[in-house]
């Protein structure tokens, strides 16, 4: 089977009823970044960044994969998918997609506010658990954080995602506007003359110099209509 690796950003989730960060309306319109996601907006008031991600977190019950979700996951029949995301909701899994690499963390998770990204302390949360408060304790007896990448932390997901990029027979970008790095550099580990798509109703603007097939549409029908071309890309 060949190597579909796909990168995706908050416009996948956008139909299923998650607002994008950056379009007109979108989250950091409404939550000063610099606020609820940073380390320094954290240390200033802990208490809006648990309750900011506590909301986001509670949305993900109200939620459910949209088409495009579904249409990736359902592209395991055909391909080994790698799904990169800078998503922090589950909605990939929920669609079934079974490799999700996640650079930005995960709302359903937290960890210890010493050490972020020590896995001893990283832990799911059940449905029930999903309101964090003031005093909610990791195994380290830190307040229990988000385990959220903020502004200003390293990605430590970056080198496994690059490594499935290097492999990629068919590279897939959706709804993201590639103005967060490391996740835009992404595109650079591409190998030469593989072909790379980019689904996205509005202009997105590509750094590197290569080549990008634009299908501009929606995540739903975008994927839809990349599945269509896919049987004219000589690796399928
Ligand atoms: N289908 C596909 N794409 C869409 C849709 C849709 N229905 N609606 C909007 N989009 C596109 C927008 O045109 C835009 O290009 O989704 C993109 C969303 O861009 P951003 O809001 O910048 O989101 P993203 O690129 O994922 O942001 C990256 O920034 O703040 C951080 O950590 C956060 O992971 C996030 C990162």
């Amino acid at each position: 089977m060949k190597n579909l690796v796909v990168l995706t950003g908050a416009g996948m989730s956008a139909e299923s009823g998650i607002s994008t960060f950056r379009d007109a309306g979108g989250l950091w319109d409404k939550y000063p970044v610099e606020q609820v996601a940073t380390p320094e907006g954290y240390a200033a008031n802990p208490k809006l960044v648990i309750d900011f991600y506590n909301e986001r977190r509670k949305q993900l019950l109200t939620v459910k994969p949209n088409r495009g979700h579904e249409l990736l996951a359902r592209l395991e029949d055909h391909f080994r998918v790698t799904v990169i995301t800078q998503n922090v909701d589950n909605l990939h899994e929920r669609a079934g997609s079974t490799c999700v690499i996640h650079l930005h963390g995960e709302l359903t998770k937290v960890t210890s506010s010493r050490q972020p990204g020590n896995p001893a302390y990283i832990r799911e949360l059940e449905p029930e658990e999903y309101e964090v408060c003031m005093g909610d304790l990791a195994e380290d007896g830190s307040q229990l954080r988000p385990f959220i990448v903020w502004f200003g932390e390293s990605v430590p997901m970056i080198e496994t995602a690059i490594d499935y990029v290097e492999k990629a027979d068919i590279f897939l970008i959706i709804g993201t506007s590639l103005n967060v790095y490391p996740a835009a550099g992404l595109l650079n580990y591409v190998p030469v003359g593989v072909p790379v798509y980019l689904i996205d109703p509005n202009q997105v603007s590509v750094a590197s110099g290569r080549s990008v097939h634009v299908i501009r549409k929606g995540a739903s029908e975008g994927v839809e209509e990349f599945m269509r071309l896919l049987h004219s890309i000589p690796v399928f």
